[in-house]
């Protein structure tokens, strides 16, 4: 890795450089959200193991992009484009006021494994911050290997990030002030509003969702009523902009599966083990991304 950091350390950074581990559903929707709010950045690498992966998220970001434009014509795709660079790669552009966004599989040991690799190679460079967009996990276990905890902490995005205005903000016990600060700024200059979290499981979004998605699991498992009924019920009797059901499908049954995984272990009075997730995923159903899950997508 690159070792030569020129920049001493500032109090709250603005962050200039970012490094985005993983380019699934999570971590190319952070690239575009970040690329399209304008000049901001001096880079923007967005990595993955898989190079397909990447050049799925390169196409996902431009058909995207190019929606937009048929809609605000003053959009600029190629230069937004421009502004991100997809790599198999774990290597910023520079390491000066570098933000690092790991948005990687939502498993804890290979989270900790990237992170005790991260801190390694920026160990010499004060002025990155070091976050994990976990939906599920304790920020505090992620983040283990983590050698400076003060520049380390949890940046949860909300699916389809280019549209959800949020971003929760997770500060664990020593992330410092400055760092919670920094990404503070980070989330407002990309146009998107924060509200600060504990580590606590969930956060808040997730903490009220998941039971939500359960309980309508096991309204269908005991045969109470359709998906489609589930979901019409939600979408005009509670005003949701989707039911429970197209929900999970647009998060990825895969990932709810391993999100309700971590969930059962942390508190088990809060979700229930489902079959027809498990059938689903175990037949390659894992919702929208796949063409396929609770209901089918072209
Ligand atoms: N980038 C740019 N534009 C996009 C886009 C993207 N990624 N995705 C969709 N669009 C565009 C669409 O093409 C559409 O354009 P047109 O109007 O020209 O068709 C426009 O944005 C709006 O899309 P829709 O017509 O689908 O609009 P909608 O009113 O149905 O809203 C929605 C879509 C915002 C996704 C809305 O259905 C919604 O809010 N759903 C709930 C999402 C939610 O709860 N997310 C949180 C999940 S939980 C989570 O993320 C946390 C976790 O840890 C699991
Ligand atoms: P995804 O399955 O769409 O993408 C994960 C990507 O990570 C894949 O492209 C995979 O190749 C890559 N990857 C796996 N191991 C890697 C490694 N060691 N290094 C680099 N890349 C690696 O998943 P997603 O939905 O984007 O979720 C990513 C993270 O974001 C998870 O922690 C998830 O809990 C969280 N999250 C998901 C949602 C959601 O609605 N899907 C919302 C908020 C947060």
């Amino acid at each position: 890795g690159r070792s030569i950091c020129t920049s001493k350390q500032l109090d709250a950074m603005k962050v200039e450089n970012m490094l985005i581990i993983g380019s699934g559903l999570m971590g190319s929707g952070i690239a575009q959200a970040s690329a399209q709010s304008g000049p901001h950045f001096n880079s923007i690498v967005i990595q993955d193991v898989n190079q397909g992966a990447l050049d799925k998220a390169a196409a996902r970001i431009k058909s995207n992009l190019e929606k937009m434009k048929s809609k605000n014509s003053s959009i600029n795709v190629d230069e937004i484009m421009g502004r991100i660079t997809f790599s198999t790669n774990i290597q910023p552009k520079s390491t000066d006021n570098l933000l690092v966004i790991e948005a990687i599989t939502e498993v804890l040991d290979v989270k900790q494994n990237l992170f005790k690799n991260l801190s390694e190679q920026f160990k010499d460079c004060p002025n990155v911050i070091l976050a994990t967009n976990t939906s599920s996990l304790p920020c505090k276990d992620i983040g283990i290997h983590v050698t400076n905890h003060s520049r380390y902490a949890g940046l949860h995005f909300f699916n389809p990030v280019p549209l959800m205005k949020l971003v929760e903000v997770v500060k664990l016990d020593n992330t410092s002030d400055d760092t919670y600060d920094s990404l503070v700024d980070y989330v407002k200059s990309i146009g998107k509003v924060s509200v600060k979290c504990k580590d606590t499981p969930g956060f808040i979004v997730n903490r009220l969702l998941l039971p939500y998605m359960s309980e309508a699991i096991q309204m269908l498992e005991r045969g109470d009523a359709t998906v489609r009924d589930i979901d019409t019920a939600m979408k005009l009797g509670a005003g949701y902009p989707m039911g429970p059901f197209e929900l999970m499908d647009y998060v990825g049954l895969d990932t709810v599966q391993l999100i309700n995984a971590v969930w059962m272990k942390r508190d088990p009075s809060l979700i229930k083990p489902s079959k027809i997730i498990k059938e689903l995923v175990d037949s390659g159903h894992f919702g929208k991304k796949s063409g396929k899950g609770f209901y089918e997508y072209k």
